[in-house]
């Protein structure tokens, strides 16, 4: 048997930017999913999945993604389909998962999933994979299903960390941070990444010196970002944060729910603050001056928001064999 878990992750600067080439930072959160593989002697896939309400779901080796399927699925089936495409393979599976968090709070599920189901069955076959390798099948998975995204949620499920990454990991550098102060808040409304990727695609095909000019700045920011991380500038940190949250009400993905949260973690204290992700919903992190955590938790509470007990900068995709 063989069990791997892969981490959650949240973008802390870059994003949509990264889609169009630009550097993004993101984190691993240590919400993760696991992923255990077997083989079961038959020429179906067996797929148990408690936390997605899958029990039992079968498809033939012969049939993946041919027919409809649950949308939790797809990331699994499309990830096995591809691996058994590269090598030639046609043995039956039983894959479980158990995630330590729901789909709904946008740390990544499907992303995890696909790295963690994608090294099980490297180990599960004994082929030996590089991490570029790992990614690379994991993206055109990703791909298959969603259509769009830089894959820097893959590269956080794979390295862990807190990455400094550029589209299909033509760069992943790993940053060296100890601590990373930042309260995670959750908006109550679920976004739909695809979408509102879609969505900025068609504002810059609409506007295009303006989303280029908006992109160079956010790379900018991504840049300062990554270096005042590392010596611990906090204060200048949250400025950015700030600068970044401008730019991304200018490409229109952040809602009045998530500035109202935004506001109420500025106004308690908050050295910065901004939505991470696609925005439209899911969270908004906020970088907090040691004595203000309290404070700014509260206040984001009472704005509605539901804080999320994370730990970032978390091990990448771990396993165990038995
Ligand atoms: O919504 P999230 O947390 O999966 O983040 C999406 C980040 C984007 O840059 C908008 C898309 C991407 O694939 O990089």
């Amino acid at each position: 048997m063989i069990q791997v878990s892969a981490p959650g992750k949240l973008m802390l600067f870059g994003e949509h930017a990264v889609v169009h080439g630009k550097p993004c930072i993101v984190t691993s959160v240590d919400q993760r999913i696991e992923v255990k593989a077997n083989f079961n002697g038959a020429n179906e896939l067996v797929v148990n999945a408690p936390q997605l309400g899958i029990k039992d779901y079968k498809q033939t080796v012969m049939q993946l993604c041919r027919q409809e399927m649950p949308k939790q699925m797809c990331f699994i089936e499309a990830t096995v389909k591809r691996f058994y495409q590269k090598y030639g393979l046609k043995k039956g599976l039983n894959i479980t998962t158990h995630s330590q968090f729901s789909h709904t709070f946008g740390f990544g599920s499907s992303s995890a999933i696909t790295i963690a189901t994608v090294k099980a069955l490297s180990l599960l076959y004994q082929i030996k994979m590089s991490n570029k390798e790992i990614f690379d099948l994991g993206y055109q998975a990703v791909l298959d299903i969603q259509g769009v995204g830089s894959g820097f949620d893959l590269a956080a499920a794979l390295w862990g960390g807190t990455l400094f990454y550029r589209k299909a990991a033509s760069v992943v550098e790993q940053l060296k941070i100890k601590s990373l102060p930042l309260i995670v808040c959750y908006s109550g409304v679920k976004a739909d990444t695809p979408t509102l990727v879609r969505q900025v695609a068609e504002l810059k095909r609409k506007q295009p010196k303006k989303v280029i000019r908006i992109f160079n700045q956010i790379e900018e920011i991504t840049f300062k970002a990554k270096k005042l991380l590392e010596q611990k500038k906090w204060r200048e940190l949250g400025g950015l944060m700030n600068q970044n949250q401008k730019l991304l009400e200018k490409l229109e993905v952040s809602t009045m729910l998530l500035e109202k949260l935004i506001k109420a973690a500025l106004n308690a204290g908050a050295l910065g603050a901004k939505l991470s992700g696609a925005g439209g919903g899911d969270n908004i992190i906020a970088l907090y001056p040691t004595n203000k955590r309290k404070k700014i938790g509260q206040a984001l509470r009472k704005a509605g928001g539901q804080i999320m007990k994370v730990k970032l900068n978390s091990k990448g995709v771990i396993f165990s064999i038995s």
